[in-house]
């Protein structure tokens, strides 16, 4: 199967413009004083609910969490274990967003945890009509996950 063929099939279920407009405005909640950048996420789990995040920043900077993780958090915290798509919006405070914010490495690996990498679908948005799809095989090769543990 081609890349498109495989990112239609995964997509067939998921709201895709519901969670890029969840992700716009867990964007607006963003706390990013030190970095001036925004990032909103939502989470799909399989059982179809939607669980927002936004970057939260730390002024030890360290502790600063990705929007991809709070969202995971939010939910697993919850009781949902299993996912199967995220949508992400990013860029400057204030300014719509003109760029694809791309997951950052550690987040990629979150996701990796509590999802099948074949099927998780990773949605980059710009708006709600402007977005790319991804696999988070696709994004994540190769990857070291909880069956290289036996789970
Ligand atoms: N950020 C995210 O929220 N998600 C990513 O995947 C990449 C980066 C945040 C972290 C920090 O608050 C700001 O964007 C700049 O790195």
């Amino acid at each position: 199967m081609d890349k498109n063929n495989k990112i239609t099939a995964c997509v067939q279920d998921i709201p895709v413009q519901e969670l890029i407009r969840s992700a716009m405005e867990a964007r607006k909640k963003a706390y990013s004083p030190y970095s001036g950048y925004q990032v909103g996420a939502a989470v799909l789990t399989n059982e179809l609910r939607i669980y927002t995040g936004c970057n939260i920043e730390n002024a030890a900077y360290t502790p600063s969490i990705c929007a991809e993780r709070t969202a995971i958090s939010k939910a697993v915290s919850e009781g949902w274990h299993k996912f199967k798509a995220i949508a992400i919006v990013g860029g400057p405070k204030n300014e719509t967003t003109d760029q694809y914010a791309f997951p950052c490495g550690v987040c990629r690996q979150v996701l990796r945890e509590f999802a099948d990498p074949d099927q998780f679908v990773v949605i980059v948005a710009r708006n709600e009509n402007d977005y790319k799809l991804y696999t988070l095989g696709e994004l994540l090769p190769e990857s070291f996950g909880p069956k290289n543990l036996g789970f």
